[in-house]
């Protein structure tokens, strides 16, 4: 899983292509290079640091060229070295840059070998260079349309040939691409935002194409081999930097721009409609008796925080699934359930392909919950509901997930409302409670100093436990995957009741654990579960609601909450475990906002 970018153009693309890797790196950062044509073979510069050493070396090297290729690496097939980084030469005629994986690539890798083709790398997409290269007679649109027909799996590909220097091809299946229509140039990205800058006008290329570009022209071939004519869409993508401000990361930066991200993914209106999720959806909500919600990571975490809400307020049966998981079985289908997609990125290729799946089942009603309005789920979807959190740049998900949580708590109230659940006095205290959030995540945030001083001893540990119960389960879950992707400790959640049934054998004095503690109608339960991790020598660390009598003893401690905050407490209860994670990640010293091996967003398999 990568990001690609491609141009062909009338001066120096190098730093175009450059600016495009850097605002790709959310899609992996293992290892990053640019290969260009400049008069005679490719010339390339790879690097596994990041992309400002990728930008050092270009510049000391003088790499320059009017058309060029470049690649940032999520590696898959093969460990980020430099062999491995891409653009991946053939021959030295053809250059080459992939996002996705080949699934048969022993058996070309074989067929190739037989005709003395030499592998030097270990990836997948070492093979598609070569099959091109093999089956190259002068035209390179011609040869990537023959090549691609052999591959099985899931690809966007940028490629470039010496002997046709104003030429880049491009093709994609399963994975993304977009075609940037300049004006005497032309370029090709993962995604539109690559290009901010340098074009507002894009073509979204479709399963199975292959486009051409040259300085006056792009051509796209379906996967039939006839040329087609796609629409061009303008995308005013913003590809500005963002400003750390005083942040010291952008994750951090993201916690504190949760009250004006929530605010903004609130409907002004005062009531609950159905229009809220789009045109279709009054129709769509009267014909529907159930709710299948398919995420993955922090999305799916805020869809099993909403299943408590939907049975509870909406009393709508609620499935959540992990979409990688409903891809691959076999479920029953029906037609009345409402499909719901949550992604912050919209492009996550599970999420999509379990959206997929679950249509080609026959679900007719499907609603995506994203924060990328261009993005291919919102397209794919019959309904939508965009959050406005902005753009994330941390990988660990923050503000992204906070307001999913709420596009999922109206969904709660809207569907509660149509199905006379929700009166009119139940629907205006649900309104001021939602109003009120930006102000309750201020006082939340205000927490900070005390969370700094939890962090010190966190990051002297290597395992943690979550502990939560009913609608702060979920958030329990989110805690620990903050606490594990960014601070590398090896963190668990488990609803409190079930406690006994395993992880109690892990309580030691080694062992932090980790409560969320809000005073609902599970809390004495809760507190007899913190008493059995008290009976042996576990150490716990409780964030209780402003009322709950829970008090700092020997081997307990507590942040009180500024609050007591109703159904919507879980927005509120997840922000100390993300300043948690934050803060013993710092202490660490780890890469906050790039944390090893992951991405921002993950669009292979
Ligand atoms: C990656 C990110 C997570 C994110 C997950 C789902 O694993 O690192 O932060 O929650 O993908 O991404 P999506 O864009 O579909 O919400």
């Amino acid at each position: 899983m990568c990001g690609i970018v491609g141009a062909v153009a009338q001066r120096n693309i190098v730093p175009v292509l450059i600016e495009g890797l850097r605002r790709l790196e959310y899609r992996g950062y293992d290892s990053c290079g640019v290969a260009v044509l400049a008069g005679g073979e490719p010339r390339r510069a790879r690097s596994v640091a990041r992309v400002a050493d990728l930008d050092e070396q270009v510049r000391e090297t003088h790499l320059e060229g009017f058309t060029g290729i470049a690649h940032t690496r999520w590696a898959t097939h093969g460990a980020p070295v430099t062999n491995n980084a891409h653009p991946i030469f053939s021959r030295n005629a053809l250059a080459l840059v992939h996002n996705g994986i080949i699934e048969n690539y022993e058996s070309l890798r074989e067929m190739l070998r037989g005709k003395g083709y030499e592998f030097v790398s270990q990836t997948d997409t070492e093979v598609i260079a070569h099959l091109i290269h093999s089956l190259y007679r002068g035209d390179l649109f011609v040869a990537v349309r023959e090549a691609v027909q052999q591959l099985h799996g899931a690809y966007a590909i940028a490629v470039e040939h010496k002997d046709q220097p104003n030429t880049v091809v491009g093709a994609r299946q399963g994975s993304p691409l977009v075609v940037g229509l300049g004006q005497g140039e032309n370029f090709l990205a993962s995604d539109a935002l690559a290009l901010a800058g340098s074009t507002e006008h894009f073509i979204f290329l479709e399963e199975g194409d292959v486009c051409e570009l040259t300085l006056e022209r792009v051509r796209v071939a379906d996967r039939d081999g006839r040329d087609v004519e796609r629409e061009v869409r303008t995308v005013a993508a913003y590809g500005g930097a963002v400003e750390l401000g005083p942040y010291r990361h952008f994750m951090q930066k993201e916690i504190f721009e949760q009250p004006r991200a929530i605010s903004d993914t609130i409907p002004q209106a005062d009531s609950f409609d159905a229009s809220l999720f789009g045109d279709a959806a009054a129709r769509a909500f009267g014909e529907i008796d159930n709710l299948l919600i398919l995420a993955c990571g922090t999305s799916y975490y805020s869809g099993l925080t909403a299943k408590y809400w939907l049975e509870s307020i909406a009393k709508i049966p609620t499935q959540v699934e992990i979409a990688s998981e409903y891809r691959y079985r076999d479920s029953v289908p029906n037609p009345k359930s409402l499909v719901v997609v949550i992604s912050q990125s919209g492009e996550t290729a599970d999420t999509l392909a379990a959206l997929k799946h679950a249509q080609s089942l026959g679900h007719r009603h499907t609603l995506s919950v994203c924060n990328v309005g261009t993005s291919a789920m919102v397209r794919l979807t019959e309904l939508s509901f965009l959050t406005h959190a902005g753009r994330e740049i941390g990988v660990a998900s923050t503000k992204a997930f906070t307001t999913q949580l709420v596009a999922l708590f109206v969904l709660a109230a809207t569907l509660g409302k149509l199905r006379g659940h929700v009166d009119a006095s139940l629907e205006a205290q649900y309104v001021r409670q939602l109003r009120h959030l930006p102000a309750a995540l201020n006082s939340v945030l205000a927490l900070e100093p005390q969370i700094i001083a939890w962090s010190e001893d966190f990051s002297r540990k290597e395992n943690a436990l979550f502990l939560g119960r009913g609608l702060h389960y979920p958030i329990a879950l989110e805690g620990a995957l903050k606490l594990k992707e960014i601070s590398y400790i090896h963190a668990e959640a488990y609803p409190a009741g079930e406690l006994k049934h395993g992880p109690l054998a892990l309580v030691t004095e080694a062992m932090p654990v980790v409560t969320v503690a809000p005073n609902d109608a599970l809390l004495e339960k809760l507190k007899s579960n913190m008493q059995e991790v008290r009976a042996r020598g576990g150490e716990l660390y409780v964030f209780a609601d402003s009322d709950t009598r829970i008090v700092s003893e020997e081997g307990l401690h507590v942040i009180r909450m500024p609050e007591h905050y109703g159904v919507l407490s879980p927005i509120l209860h997840v922000v100390p475990l993300q300043l948690l994670a934050y803060h013993t990640a710092c202490s660490r010293g780890t890469d906050v906002d790039k944390p090893r091996n992951l991405a921002k967003s993950v669009t292979v398999e």
